[in-house]
């Protein structure tokens, strides 16, 4: 039996590694995916590719950090798919520039995480709110290592910052949103092979030595890793668990 039946699942960043993986995933559980990204063209191939495979899909082109526009694809959601149950809060960038560079960059940089990380997160939760009490939905949010400590290297501050901040907003919700039946968790990925990191990997072997160090697994995640814990989150496998993280990084703050 599917674990995701009769759900209606909204994916941000689904055109790419972490969110295109979690859509697929929930698609096989059987639930109906809505797979939200700014790049419109590359979330479409990602719904048609579910499709092809036998899922159902159907994508919708919005920047995060437009919170009208968050407002606006909440309705053609509900529209076009019914109720929403179910909301991967996964959109992200990062930039590892350090604080102390050249300060033009730092500020935008600040300005663009800050903006799609955290606000984003907020701004999509936000629009969905309540279709999620109605439904006593799952929301899951996508923080990092980087929800508890800076990893060295150049690393932008602002990256960091954001990830702390979709813990705590987690646990905020959580906190407010348990007495609707609606339950809010995270997924701390440690490093996963996705075009986000592709630059440092092929270019930075100090940096993935440093999460190699710091990995009992002794490898890289895939995308496909965090696919469990994200299908765990949002099905009833945890009718108890909100408030939580559930690390998928290898082991990484073992060592
Ligand atoms: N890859 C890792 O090692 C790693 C580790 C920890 C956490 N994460 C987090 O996982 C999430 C997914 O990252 P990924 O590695 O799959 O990256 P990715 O670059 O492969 O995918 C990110 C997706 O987000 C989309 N996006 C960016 N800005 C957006 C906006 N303003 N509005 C809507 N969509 C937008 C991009 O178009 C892209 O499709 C991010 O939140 C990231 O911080 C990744």
């Amino acid at each position: 039996m599917p674990l995701l039946e009769d759900h209606i699942a909204v994916v941000t960043g689904a055109a790419s590694g972490i969110g295109r993986a979690i859509a697929a995933g929930y698609a096989r559980e059987g639930a109906q995916v809505a797979l939200v990204d700014v790049n419109a063209k590359a979330a479409e191939e990602a719904a048609q590719e579910i499709r092809e495979a036998g899922g159902r899909a159907a994508s919708f082109a919005l920047d995060v950090t437009k919170r009208e526009d968050c407002i606006a694809i909440a309705k053609r959601v509900a529209a076009q798919l019914g109720p929403v149950s179910i909301l991967v809060n996964n959109a992200g960038i990062n930039r590892r520039n350090p604080f102390t560079a050249e300060p033009t960059s730092v500020f935008k940089d600040w300005d663009d995480i800050i903006a799609i990380n955290l606000n984003g997160t907020f701004n999509v939760t936000h629009a969905f709110l309540d279709a999620l009490r109605a439904t006593k939905g799952r929301i899951v949010n996508i923080g990092s290592i980087q929800s508890f400590m800076h990893v060295r290297t150049p690393n932008s501050p602002a990256y960091t910052t954001s990830k702390h901040g979709v813990l705590g907003f987690t646990r905020a919700l959580a906190a407010e949103l348990g007495k609707y039946g609606v339950r809010v968790n995270a997924i701390g990925p440690g490093l996963i092979e996705t075009p986000l990191n592709a630059q440092v990997r092929a270019n930075d072997p100090d940096l993935i030595k440093i999460f190699m160090d710091h990995t009992p697994l002794g490898r890289a995640g895939k995308p496909e890793d965090i696919v469990g814990p994200a299908i765990f989150l949002a099905s009833d496998l945890s009718s108890y668990v909100t408030g939580s993280i559930v690390m998928a990084d290898g082991g990484y703050r073992t060592i």
